[in-house]
């Protein structure tokens, strides 16, 4: 009986795993992933320029619908992004003093608003050449030259940076690919493809990079950790495994409670049933 359910593909094996994950939350929480998403802009700071909406943080404004950016002179006004998504930037605190690596940064919202802190240095990496090319398109317009010269564009499998580099990085950030929910829903043609081993699968990547990430961060700095995935395999088990794997290599570091969001054994979730925005998880790191 075991074997069999974990054979279960499709829309019921993904009802099934998600209404045990959310007991007595999963119907709310399946119609708040389909319905419509929310964005902030993260306006250009390297601009001068009149804000819109209401301020949710320095440059972070939220409005009900916003324009497609557009042009200011050779930059581009802002970025429209999840509110969730910028957290993990925030979460990083950047300055500039750091040496910063985004691990898997393509299309590029996280990178640009780390160059917002002007770090000393940013290497951007992805594996994928199409959406790296998108990430410089996105920095082409919306940074000065000067900043633009700070950034180091890498095509890596970032699973294996830890086997060339050690303790060389101040700040780390991992956004790992994931299940992302979300997409599944809203793409049918996907769901019967989706299963309960695709999200462990996953788990044992996002682990992989994870443990290259705590790999190449100097002692005293820090590693943050975020997905858009609902499934605790991708979130709070990655660190559990990760806490067993690198023992003594790092603490888990609090995160304070944003409005809308949920303390989760090492992070902080947001839901879009009990928030405008998300999903999204997010986990910090001290390098030991
Ligand atoms: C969630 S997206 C990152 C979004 C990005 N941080 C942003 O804010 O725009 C995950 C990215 O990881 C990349 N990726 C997947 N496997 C990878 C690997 N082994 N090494 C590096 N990048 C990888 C994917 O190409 C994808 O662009």
């Amino acid at each position: 009986m075991k074997k069999s359910m974990k054979r279960l593909k499709g829309e019921d094996a993904f009802d099934q795993f998600y209404s045990k994950l959310y007991p007595g939350r999963w119907d709310e929480l399946k119609r708040a992933l389909l319905s419509e998403k929310n964005y902030v802009a993260y306006y250009n700071p390297y601009l001068v320029q009149d804000y819109e909406g209401e301020k949710k943080s320095s440059h972070l404004y939220e409005k009900k619908e916003w324009d497609a950016p557009s042009f200011i002179g050779e930059l581009k006004n802002y970025y429209l992004l999840d509110y969730a998504s910028t957290l993990p930037v925030k979460a990083l605190e950047v300055n500039s003093h750091d040496t910063v690596i985004d691990l898997c940064a393509a299309p590029g919202g996280k990178s640009l608003m780390i160059m917002g802190h002007n770090p000393l240095s940013l290497v951007c990496n992805d594996l994928s050449h199409q959406r790296l090319q998108r990430l410089k398109k996105t920095m082409q317009d919306y940074l000065p030259t000067e900043q633009r010269e700070k950034i180091t564009y890498t095509k890596r499998d970032a699973s294996k940076w830890g086997l060339f580099e050690k303790n060389v990085y101040s700040k780390t950030l991992l956004d790992a690919p994931c299940s992302s929910e979300r997409h599944f829903l809203e793409k049918k043609e996907l769901m019967q493809d989706w299963s309960e081993g695709r999200s462990r699968r996953l788990a044992m990547l996002q682990f992989s990079l994870l443990a290259a990430a705590i790999d190449i961060t100097q002692s005293g700095g820090s590693v943050v950790y975020s997905t858009c995935s609902i499934s605790h395999w991708e979130n709070d088990e990655v660190i559990r495994k990760a806490l067993k794997k690198r023992e003594g290599k790092f603490e888990v570091l609090p995160l304070s409670l944003e409005d809308e969001s949920e303390r989760t054994e090492f992070g902080i979730q947001f839901l879009p049933d009990k928030s405008k925005f998300g999903p999204f998880y997010l986990c910090k790191l001290r390098i030991c």
